[in-house]
């Protein structure tokens, strides 16, 4: 099968060979390049409504023809909702598609009924409307469909944006704050494409092994788009909007990162990093010092994850550049941020264990020991023969039977089953949580609704302090394991729980997933 991804992986190592990276070279020029586009605020009309319609959409993405996508209010992806905290709003969520989605408030704190969980169906032409009261801290969070078990094709579609709160403490504080000038999205996402220029999306073997493995990057839908921003301190909203995807974000000129949020807000004080990894569904804000005017790429360095070394993410690869030429603005950098508030000294011992497991794993990984990535990967280097061959697994192998998807995955044994809520957990009370993984080795990203929780320990040892603060997803891999203190401020009935699961999408709509109820 000729493809299209193998011109981009060409392409991809051209401009790699031109020399962008870590070396402080110089971003590759903006002329013929695509600027970032900026999704843009959608805040509650005068009777506190906010209409989000899923519909059906083409963009020119790739030379063998138009995409197919799926967007919200528009083509693909959707607007940034914005709302305050103590700010009541109904969301109206449309579908004008030809299949059932639902819209899930990734991070949100709210009653289960609202979550826009796989209980949420809307039906095509219907609309689920969702009151939600914010009372929670300034953060980045996100929104996506969240059906049971197309969650992850819906994605790769088009469907997410992002939904920011503000509230007083985060007002006051002087952060850059103008949007798209100074306060930057940045939605990183991966995506393959089939010859006819649609979305590659397939649930095969490799799928349910290792989520989505894409080789073409989308920053809010344009690839390797500059962003001509204002000539001072920059706040960007990071969102790992991949299916699956990790990445290790740099500076092209290696100036530091500083992380001011994790998923649910602000930390107590900036963390200053030359590197920050990203793990599907998380999302941090990092301020970059750009008043010297000088512009810079941010960048991805090869990770670990299984699956993600293959080219163009071997080595290096320039995701947007910042060109920071605009007119000098005054927002800074604080030195300390928000209040956070002390772990609970005596949060009661382990009331929950999630086991992510994965009884597919022999066959998945064997297809990928025996097309040679394994070795490849102890290597280090590149080996574009087993590469064409993982490829081939990927694009090529057949989709499984529905049934053989859903059970492929599961949470403490059991793969997901929309009619089961396996367990109940007392509502306004800290609990201490500890997730883990089976025998498997791979990387799972796990999420919660209905919550933000705090990382106690990752592997037994304390976090590192830009995952020390809010979060509400808990990254667990080679057989490691994460301890949080976790409390849930709202109702979850047992007709619509709240679901825990593996935040790469592939591996939730194969089972990797549980709900519960809060009472
Ligand atoms: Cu971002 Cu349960 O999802
Ligand atoms: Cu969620
Ligand atoms: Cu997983």
């Amino acid at each position: 099968m000729m493809s299209v991804s193998r011109r981009q992986f060409i392409l991809g190592s051209t401009a790699l060979g031109a020399g962008i990276g870590l070396a402080g070279l110089l971003p590759a020029p903006a002329r013929d390049r695509p600027s970032l586009p900026i999704p843009k605020e959608i805040r509650a009309d005068s009777g506190g409504n906010i209409q989000l319609t899923s519909q059906k959409g083409t963009r020119r993405f790739v030379a063998s023809g138009p995409t197919n996508t799926y967007g919200v209010n528009g083509d693909f992806l959707g607007p940034t909702i914005r709302v305050r905290r103590g700010e009541s709003v109904t969301i109206n969520a449309t579908n004008a598609l030809d299949e059932d989605t639902t819209m899930h408030w990734h991070g949100l704190i709210d009653l289960g009924k609202y979550d826009g969980s796989p209980h949420n169906v809307i039906k095509p032409g219907g609309t689920f409307t969702a009151p939600l009261n914010i009372d929670q801290p300034a953060a980045t969070l996100w929104y996506h469909p969240h059906f049971y078990p197309t969650t992850a094709e819906l994605v790769i579609k088009g469907l997410a944006g992002l939904f920011i709160i503000d509230d007083e403490e985060s007002s006051g504080l002087g952060l850059p704050s103008q949007w798209g000038v100074d306060d930057i999205p940045i939605i990183l996402q991966d995506r393959r494409f089939s010859t006819d220029g649609n979305f590659f999306h397939r649930m095969n073997m490799v799928a349910i092994t290792t989520g989505y493995i894409g080789d073409y990057m989308l920053v809010n839908g344009a690839n390797y788009p500059v962003a001509t921003t204002a000539r001072g301190w920059l706040r960007l909203r990071l969102l790992n909007g991949s299916n699956a995807r990790s990445y290790r974000i740099k500076a092209s000129d290696n100036r530091p990162l500083y992380v001011i949020a994790s998923d649910g807000g602000l930390l107590a004080e900036p963390v200053e990093l030359r590197e920050l990894q990203m793990h599907s569904g998380e999302r941090f804000e990092v301020m970059v010092d750009a008043r010297d005017g000088k512009a810079f790429d941010l960048v991805t360095l090869p990770v670990k994850q299984t699956g993600m070394n293959l080219p163009p993410f071997h080595q290096p690869l320039p995701l947007a550049t910042i060109s920071p030429d605009g007119a000098a603005t005054n927002g800074r950098l604080p030195d300390s941020l928000a209040s956070m508030p002390p772990l609970d000294p005596n949060l009661p011992k382990q009331s929950q264990n999630l086991v992510m497991g994965m009884r597919l794993d022999d066959q998945g990984m064997g297809l990928l020991r025996k097309a040679g990535l394994m070795e490849m990967n102890k290597t280090g280097s590149m080996d574009q023969a087993v590469a064409d061959r993982v490829v081939k697994l990927i694009q090529d192998g057949p989709a499984l039977s529905l049934a053989a998807q859903l059970s492929a995955n599961t949470v403490n044994g059991e793969s997901f089953q929309l009619s089961e809520t396996p367990f109940e957990v007392p509502i306004k009370r800290n609990l201490r949580w500890l997730i883990s993984e089976g025998s498997d080795s791979m990387l799972h990203p796990v999420h919660i609704h209905g919550c933000q929780f705090r990382i106690l320990a990752i592997d037994g040892a304390a976090p590192p302090a830009h995952i020390a603060g809010w979060k509400d997803i808990a990254p667990i891999s080679n057989g490691g394991t994460c301890e949080i203190q976790v409390r849930f401020e709202h109702p979850a009935s047992k007709s619509t729980p709240f679901m825990a699961h593996c935040h790469i999408l592939e591996h939730e709509d194969s089972g990797m997933m549980t709900q519960f109820s809060v009472a």
